[in-house]
């Protein structure tokens, strides 16, 4: 069984990762190697240098995975900065940054996520998804981590955290990316 090492530090993905490889005779590995998210305004660079970082002392083939949050009412704010932005103002901290906008379009928002795919000596290989939705009137449900308890996708009344990771992946922006990546694997 071939494998592939997830290199993370965020045991939520990799339950949605391991979810959508499983039955694909791939085995993942979660890889805590930890690597530079450099300051970029696209999610596509901070996938791309951390995957290259990596590749340098990591002969094997990886997957890295840049996600974020990005708010239409916020001028896409915390969208690269996410990660900053969810550990020190949280979910709670977003809803009163909007709380002056009310339950209709304003409160629109998507989450985009970019895998890199990275075989020794070759240049890394992007995969982007993103999932459009809106923000939440208040924080809902146990699942999933980070903006989970925050984000209703299009077509849901629900919230991330109310999904299982089966239906989650369904809809999601890694469930999508994913998708491209799996796509790609069984091409080859
Ligand atoms: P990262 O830099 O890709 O690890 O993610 C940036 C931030 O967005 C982290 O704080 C995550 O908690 C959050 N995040 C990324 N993906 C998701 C998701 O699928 N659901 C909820 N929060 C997420």
């Amino acid at each position: 069984m071939k494998t592939l090492y997830f290199i993370t530090s965020n045991k939520g993905k990799v339950v949605e990762v391991k979810n959508k490889f499983s039955n694909l005779g791939i085995n993942i590995v979660q890889k805590n190697l930890g690597y530079p998210e450099i300051q970029a305004a696209e999610l596509e660079k901070v996938a791309f240098f951390g995957a290259e970082h990596v590749q340098k002392k990591f002969n094997h083939l990886f997957i890295l995975e840049d996600a974020g949050l990005f708010i239409s009412a916020l001028n896409g704010f915390p969208g690269v900065y996410s990660s900053y932005v969810f550990h020190t103002i949280g979910c709670k901290g977003i809803l009163r940054l909007m709380s002056d906008f009310g339950d209709d379009n304003s409160r629109r928002a998507v989450f985009r996520s970019v895998f890199a795919y990275v075989e020794p000596d070759k240049k890394p290989l992007l995969f982007q998804g993103e999932c459009y939705g809106r923000i939440a009137l208040e924080e809902r449900g146990g699942h999933g981590f980070g903006y989970d308890p925050i984000f209703i996708p299009d077509g849901e009344t629900r919230t991330f955290a109310e999904m299982g990771t089966s239906e989650k992946n369904k809809f999601s922006h890694r469930g999508k990316s994913l998708e491209k990546l799996i796509d790609f694997f069984k091409k080859q």
